[in-house]
């Protein structure tokens, strides 16, 4: 049966930019919403920016523009973010909306009604400069443990002493560097200490949805063990939800110059969006969604990063559940993103921004999977591993997925004028035992993406290993092994089909590439277990992704590095590396030139890779076969065996010097040398050609 689900990621501060420790959640829901859509469920996938508070107002105001207008372009900048990398909302809408001021004051009149609001006169900081109460993180003065000068109001940067703001020494305001007074004023409050509250959310944290799964992880539900307290005891504490003007939101009705804390109608914000969505598409029955008694009929999914936790494990569904709402199926969480196992870090680099990597033309299906990769439905850190990344990308994606249509493609086209043969049931065999399992969905389901992605690349390794044993490219030399040739070639693309199938939630682009080539409609699910007929027609090929070079990442490092020497680059990390590649650029032409008389005795030509081994004692060597349109292939050997796995090599074009003095080695005759390019790190990388080189085509 079809599920209804509505799908929703935390919303991003209007104030800032997308980074790659954002996108680790996002992608994840991503994922989740296509594989949902693949088996046919109708899936609302709805976010927005997270607008309101006292950061927003203050930023605006430093630029000299409303806060109206900030949002605006950085809803614009989020958005085309968000697409840039697939992620793609059904709806990116706003917290300051009508919707969202509807919503907010029902569900606050609906709990003080309830009798869970209150109000009580507290003391807080005030600046008496710009005439505003501070909130802790505006507030600086001297560690009062350590003595460190210039520590925030909640936490000390030297020392890590965890503290409250009026144990500062000698308190100044961030914002305009008074000695802050305190003052008096009214707030209101949830009473999430109320004897309901309390019972309710034991009860909420602990348990499961109507479909029988849990609401929480196991770990997130641990988590509020130790917040609740035992039973009996009562550790919550009544949530302030005012704060007083000068502040950007929504005035508490009835209560001028009192406005909704920002977290109050942050969450509320996926519900506007969603009705946002509703009032534009017309066919959307919103009350299914949303209203407490029609709870069974749908299902409500908030992504979320782990320090956000106890806003949606107590404070939002509390809201929810005593104002008449539904409260969500489950929450999803993830952990933090460390890059090469520390944190995101401004000076090293790792602090990377969604757009810096666009721009560096890095291609985001490649981070996709590498999150994917290390997603496994659990709280963990996800660690961005690069050199891990890219070895995963290299090898996983191009040289086990992509390299199978890449083998096999041009030979139907060629040969077949494009038309798949008869496929061989037996060698499908194991992908049909696979999807009746039911094994990568279940994992996709409980979004465990890295169990998927194993048991997806263990069938890759099935399709190459047949591929291997086959050998289309010697089969077609061989007379009268046409159709056996025709048969082993469209047998490949039918795994590579199901193989793109698998990974469409994750790859989304590629998966759409492989579509086109293979003439195929949207694959779905359900679809995956059938077999291209002998006759289908198939498009030519064009090479799908790239490898990743360790190169590219660097530049990434450097444009967002923030220099912390005053040049007067530092303002401009984008300029900055721009100069320091055009310095490396000169170093190059500097040295020593040749004329192209001396180029042109090299003679290098396209060369197929008939077969690659290991050879016996030889630690560093792969003895390869090279075809170059000769009688016979020459053998080579070459020292990339701690980059090459030789099952993979197979098939694969190459560039080779063909005119260099064979030389006599220990394990015999090497006749010419295979060209690898190599950094100063680890790391080894041979040459593809472009799609249409043929072996013994000359480079120059
Ligand atoms: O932590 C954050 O980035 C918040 N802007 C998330 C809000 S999620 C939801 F509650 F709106
Ligand atoms: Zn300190």
């Amino acid at each position: 049966m079809s599920r209804q689900i509505l799908v929703t990621n935390a919303l991003p501060y209007a104030n800032g930019d997308i980074h790659l420790g954002h996108l680790v959640g996002y992608i994840q829901a991503d994922i989740w919403v296509r594989f949902q859509r693949m088996q046919g469920h109708a899936v609302h996938y709805v976010c927005a920016d997270d607008t309101h508070g006292t950061p927003v107002m203050l930023r605006a105001e430093k630029e000299g523009i409303t806060p109206e207008a900030l949002i605006a372009r950085v809803h614009g900048e989020h958005l085309r973010d968000f697409s840039d990398f697939g992620v793609n909302f059904d709806n990116y809408h706003s917290t300051h909306s009508e919707e969202n001021r509807y919503f907010a004051e029902d569900i606050y009149g609906k709990l003080k009604a309830a009798g869970l609001i209150d109000s009580r006169s507290i003391e807080q900081f005030y600046d008496p400069v710009k005439n505003m109460f501070l909130p802790d993180r505006f507030i600086k003065g001297e560690c009062p443990k350590c003595g460190a000068a210039d520590q925030y109001g909640d936490n000390c940067e030297v020392c890590g002493a965890a503290y409250a703001p009026t144990d500062l020494k000698n308190p100044f305001s961030a914002v305009s560097g008074a000695k802050p007074e305190m003052r008096r004023s009214e707030h209101f409050f949830f009473k999430l200490s109320d004897d309901r509250a309390v019972a309710f959310l034991r009860d909420w944290t602990q348990g499961s949805s109507a479909s029988g799964t849990r609401r929480l992880q196991p770990e997130a539900a641990n988590k509020m063990k130790e917040w609740l307290g035992a039973e009996g005891e009562n550790k919550l504490s009544d949530w302030d939800i005012s704060r007083d003007a000068p502040y950007f939101g929504f005035e508490i009705p009835g209560s001028p110059g009192k406005y909704f804390y920002v977290w109050l109608d942050a969450p509320i914000g996926y519900f506007a969006s969603f009705k946002n969505l509703a009032d534009k598409a017309g066919v959307i029955d919103i009350a299914r969604f949303i209203d407490g008694d029609r709870a069974g009929e749908s299902e409500l999914v908030h992504f979320i990063g782990k320090d956000i936790l106890y806003f949606h494990a107590l404070f939002w569904p509390a809201m929810l559940h005593f104002a008449g709402y539904r409260t969500p199926t489950q929450l999803s969480v993830n952990g933090f993103l460390t890059v090469d196992g520390a944190k995101m870090s401004k000076s090293r680099g790792t602090f990377i921004t969604a757009r810096s990597y666009i721009d560096q033309k890095l291609n985001p299906e490649w981070l996709r999977y590498y999150f994917a990769a290390k997603s496994n439905g659990s709280m963990e850190d996800v660690d961005l591993s690069l050199d891990d990344m890219i070895a995963k990308v290299n090898s996983d994606l191009v040289g086990k997925f992509i390299n199978i249509a890449s083998r096999c493609a041009g030979f139907i086209s060629k040969r077949f004028d494009g038309r798949l043969g008869v496929s061989d049931p037996e060698a499908l065999a194991p992908y049909r035992a696979s999807l009746e399992s039911g094994e990568v969905a279940r994992a996709f389901e409980s979004r465990d993406y890295s169990r998927a992605l194993r048991e997806i690349m263990r069938l890759a390794d099935v399709a190459n290993q047949y591929v291997n044993d086959n050998k289309p490219w010697e089969l077609t030399k061989q007379e009268g092994q046409e159709a056996r040739m025709h048969t082993v070639c469209s047998t490949a693309l039918n795994q590579f089909r199901v193989l793109a199938g698998l990974l469409k939630p994750i790859l989304p682009g590629v998966a759409e590439q492989v579509e086109g080539f293979l003439n195929i409609a949207p694959l779905k699910w359900g679809q995956l277990i059938e077999t291209l007929p002998a006759g289908h027609a198939i498009n030519k090929y064009q090479h799908m992704l790239t490898r990743i070079e360790r190169v590219q990442i660097d530049r990434l490092l450097e444009a967002n590095k923030a220099s912390l020497a005053p040049t007067t680059d530092s303002a401009n990390p984008q300029r900055h590396a721009e100069s320091q590649q055009k310095e490396a650029e000169t170093q190059v032409t500097a040295s020593d030139a040749i004329a192209i008389d001396d180029f042109a005795k090299v003679d290098l030509r396209i060369a197929r890779i008939v077969s690659a081994e290991h050879v016996e004692g030889a630690d560093k060597l792969l003895r390869l076969q090279l075809d170059i349109g000769e009688e016979r292939p020459r053998q080579v050997f070459a020292g990339i065996k701690s980059a090459y796995d030789p099952a993979l090599l197979a098939g694969r074009l190459t560039v080779m010097v063909a005119n260099l003095a064979p030389r006599k080695m220990k394990f015999g005759m090497s006749e010419g040398m295979v060209l690898a390019a190599s950094g100063e790190g680890p790391g080894l990388y041979i040459l593809s050609p472009d799609n249409g080189a043929e072996p013994g085509m000359r480079v120059r």
